[in-house]
């Protein structure tokens, strides 16, 4: 029996790709999830279902009666998803909404969705590489777009909400999360540009995978706000990690070896603070780098 059955629990945006998934996998441990979102699914799978903003006071306030848990995905997910503003407003004020009313109403867990964008290198306009790998969680930031910048300022919000209201929240910097058809097609993409995946560390993670670490994040015993990388274990490249480093970031210090297609990003925080391991790899075979 999950620790979760009979919990309430807000999903916001859950009608899309995360969170249709997450609702499904919540209410099969036993929860009772109330869906917020301002779009429909037919397959979404919930106890409540209420359209609306996240970032209208209204709107969450209603989504939240009864809730014992919250969990924020509802974001315009990418720096195209509509202008600069929409963006970057939608996606930093439906947080603070959501984590500042989960707070005065004492709900103590919110789980996040951040992501690997944070760190500002993967959608950023100039032809920048990481600083070091793996990256972690102390990797320096260079964000030249507003997408990363609203991702980036929902970290600063959880721990401005853990020291005001003392809510724990975990923030999980996701990296591209899609289904194992849609991974498959991207690894393919990879392989004939390698490079292309540099600044992501070639990291990916099954839909199914995004929905267990947010259950693992809710009933983890972290305190305070926490915000770190997940991934697969393996790259979505068919290329061994350290031969593909060595093509593309020869001057990019590294700070250990990498086994095989091993991702290169740190992901001890993932398993030490909530029990994260992926579960779901892409099976595709080793090959030599031509
Ligand atoms: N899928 C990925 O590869 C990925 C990677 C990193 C981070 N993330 C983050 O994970 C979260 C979920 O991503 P996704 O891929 O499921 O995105 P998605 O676009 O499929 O789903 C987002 C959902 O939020 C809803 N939404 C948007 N604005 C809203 C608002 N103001 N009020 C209520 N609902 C609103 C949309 O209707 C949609 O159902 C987002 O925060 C995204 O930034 C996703």
């Amino acid at each position: 029996m999950s620790e979760l059955a009979g919990a309430r629990i807000l999903i916001t945006g859950a009608s899309g790709r995360i969170g249709t998934v997450t609702s499904k996998h919540l209410t099969a441990s036993g929860a009772l999830v109330t869906a917020l979102s301002s779009s429909v699914n037919e397959s979404l799978v919930a106890d409540r279902i209420i359209i609306g903003d996240a970032t209208r006071e209204d709107d969450v306030a209603e989504a939240m009666d009864g809730a014992d848990f919250v969990v924020h995905l509802a974001a315009l997910a990418h720096r195209t998803a509509g202008t600069p503003y929409a963006v970057y407003s939608t996606n930093v004020v439906s947080t603070f909404n959501v984590l500042a009313q989960a707070g005065e109403r004492g709900i103590e867990r919110v789980v996040v969705a951040g992501s690997i964008n944070s760190y500002g290198l993967p959608q950023n306009d100039h032809p920048l590489l990481p600083a070091y790998f793996p990256l972690d969680t102390d990797i320096p930031i260079d964000l030249s777009d507003w997408y990363s910048l609203s991702k980036r300022n929902d970290e600063n919000a959880a721990r401005m909400a853990w020291r005001h209201w003392g809510i724990n929240v975990v923030t999980l910097r996701f990296p591209h999360v899609n289904s194992a058809e849609e991974l498959a097609k991207i690894s393919g993409k990879i392989r004939d540009d390698p490079e292309s995946g540099i600044r992501e560390g070639w990291s990916y993670l099954d839909t199914r995978d995004a929905a267990r670490s947010i259950e693992l994040s809710l009933t983890a015993r972290t305190t305070g706000a926490h915000a770190f990388f997940l991934a697969a274990n393996n790259t979505n490249s068919p290329y061994r990690t350290e031969d593909l480093l060595r093509r593309y970031a020869p001057d990019v210090p590294r700070l250990r070896r990498f086994v095989e297609r091993e991702v290169p990003i740190d992901l001890t925080p993932a398993r030490k603070l909530i029990g994260f391991q992926a579960a779901h790899e892409l099976d595709i075979p080793t090959l030599d780098l031509p």
